[in-house]
């Protein structure tokens, strides 16, 4: 075990919850007669972006648009690469409008936005690590969107089957802890039963080392989480996956986003991550 991990600073786009809302059910999570408390939304959410400044690392906001409640979610707005965008067609028309506004973000700080032509949900289902983009698929991204990604970044995409609809987004059942920039192929930790039994292959044949969560911590939303390579920003309720990831020599920082996980989203789905180039 690497007696210190060590972080790197990175860059987040977030958006506000000011509409936040559960409105319509596209996720076994959301409960349209279970109310949000907005309030306490906004509390939480500020909480995150305070514990990213706190850690370091930059945070930019886009402006949120009413009758847009799922907007919050920004990491399935796009997924940056390199300093280049590949923009997202959601699968619920609720949500396509979305796109509009992350676009308008994206041009205002300089970068260019290619438009998919199948659905793809940005960073919710496109998770790069190491030399290649892990990719979802089964409820949202298609596999047709797979090969357009890998055909925009010229990176492998490998694709990974989703079988259980409350883990309907990549990143609800895995995230990156080392992404690999330091050199290696980086580390994920994941709930295997999220996955098809040849994905769940896959996965363990690329990531020998990884961290495999149980269904309660990933229930927990405990894989909705953020790793600087050193301090995980992770739900409270996934006590065991904290445990392990304390044990391996990362830092948890507990962020508390139970208002979002009434909508099925958590930590990472609220944060974009804007990679530029390797340095
Ligand atoms: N209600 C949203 C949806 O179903 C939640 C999105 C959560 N985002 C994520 N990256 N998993 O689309």
């Amino acid at each position: 075990m690497p007696d210190s991990r060590v972080p790197r600073r990175r860059r987040f786009l977030v958006c506000e919850p000011r509409h936040f809302a559960v409105q319509y059910a596209i996720n076994p999570w959301m409960r349209p007669d279970e109310p949000v408390d907005v309030g306490r939304a906004h509390a939480q959410w500020q909480g995150l972006v305070n514990a990213y400044r706190t850690h370091g690392h930059s945070v930019e906001t886009v402006t949120p648009v009413p009758g847009l409640p799922d907007m919050v979610f920004a990491a399935n707005a796009a997924v940056v690469v390199e300093g280049r965008v590949f923009g997202s067609l959601f699968h619920a028309p609720e949500r396509r409008a979305e796109s509009v506004p992350y676009e308008t973000w994206f041009k205002g700080a300089g970068f260019d936005v290619q438009h998919p032509e199948s659905v793809c949900e940005g960073e919710g289902d496109l998770v790069p690590v190491g030399r290649w983009i892990l990719a979802g698929t089964g409820f949202r991204t298609t596999r047709e969107a797979h090969r357009e990604v890998q055909e925009y970044f010229g990176v492998p995409v490998i694709g990974l089957t989703l079988v259980d609809p409350y883990f309907y987004h990549l990143d609800t059942a895995l995230f990156v802890l080392d992404d690999g920039r330091a050199g290696g192929e980086g580390n994920i930790a994941y709930y295997p039963g999220a996955f098809s039994p040849g994905s769940r292959e896959v996965l363990a044949r690329l990531y020998p080392d990884a961290v495999l969560a149980t269904r309660e911590d990933a229930m927990a939303f405990g894989l909705n989480s953020v790793s600087d390579g050193r301090h995980v920003f992770i739900s409270p309720g996934a006590t065991a996956l904290a445990g392990r990831l304390a044990a391996l020599g990362y830092v948890p920082v507990p962020v508390d986003m139970s208002e979002f996980h009434k909508a099925g989203g958590g930590i990472k789905c609220c944060t974009q991550e804007i990679r530029e180039n390797l340095s």
